[in-house]
């Protein structure tokens, strides 16, 4: 049995919730020690703002600097493992419908048996050609090859021999039209809506929940810490997506 309390009108939404969408943010990974995006970067990297780095303005300027953070991120996410707020969101959908959206760059989703429907942001593991946007599989891209070194050149595309970049969603950039679109009607779609581990701070990602209030879709939010959604959703958990997840699950009878 799980130490946190869900309320009874809590427990009778998950329960009863036949499709589920899961919106993630980077505090679903943070017990899976990897840092969030607004916690202040440690070691090699800590005089660097991450929100500053994420940029098409930084990649101009310096693109081995900003090739050589993705590749230290990729690395740390390699070592990294689902914590219990994954396997509860992975078993969840042994259970009913769930459809996982995320504004994650790494795979704990998918390394937990998540089929992710939308990684609003990229992947750290998708690099692509900064002109032709060609995929790029070379060596050159595997995170085990960063180095202690802040800057790493970025590897060049076969086709255009343009530099390539990370295959994430910088701020100011576009999302992917087909995943934004797959996540805008699973969020009105669902029955239940369960937003995790976001500052809902970053649109056009933080909308999802408030179109789903809108259409009248209850809201869970999942959270240490209030964020701006928080007053208006439905019920706020104040806890981490590794206890607040699996607390949810303990309502939801097994399928059949
Ligand atoms: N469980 C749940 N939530 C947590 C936990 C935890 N264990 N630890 C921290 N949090 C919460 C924090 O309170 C914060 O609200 O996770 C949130 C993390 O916020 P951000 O770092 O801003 O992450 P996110 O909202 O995903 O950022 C959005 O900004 O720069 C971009 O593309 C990047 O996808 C990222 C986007």
């Amino acid at each position: 049995m799980s130490e946190f309390s869900i309320d009874p009108a809590v427990a009778a939404l998950a329960r009863d919730a036949f499709w589920v969408t899961v919106c993630s943010g980077a505090g679903m990974s943070a017990e899976s020690n990897v840092p969030t995006f607004r916690d202040a970067e440690t070691g090699l990297w800590e005089r660097f703002d991450p929100t500053e780095l994420a940029t098409p303005e930084a990649w101009s300027a310096d693109p081995a600097l900003v090739w050589a953070w993705y590749q230290w991120r990729a690395r740390l996410v390699r070592g990294a493992r689902p914590n219990a707020g994954h396997d509860a969101v992975a078993e969840w959908a042994r259970r009913r419908t769930v459809t996982v959206v995320t504004q994650n760059v790494d795979d704990l989703h998918e390394q937990a048996g998540s089929e992710v429907t939308a990684h609003l942001h990229g992947s750290l593991f998708a690099p692509r050609c900064s002109n032709c946007w060609l995929p790029y599989s070379g060596t050159d891209a595997d995170p085990d090859r960063a180095t202690e070194d802040l800057h790493v050149e970025p590897p060049t595309c076969p086709r255009c021999l343009s530099p390539v970049r990370p295959g994430v969603v910088w701020f100011g950039e576009p999302l992917p039209p087909d995943a934004w679109d797959r996540a805008a009607d699973a969020a009105v779609g669902c029955d239940l809506l369960v937003v995790v581990g976001t500052s809902n701070l970053v649109y056009p990602a933080a909308s999802l929940p408030e179109r789903a209030l809108a259409a009248g879709i209850p809201v869970i939010e999942i959270n240490p810490d209030p964020t701006p959604l928080s007053s208006a959703v439905t019920h706020f958990l104040q806890t981490t997506a590794g206890i607040g997840l699996p607390a949810l699950l303990e309502h939801v009878p097994p399928a059949g």
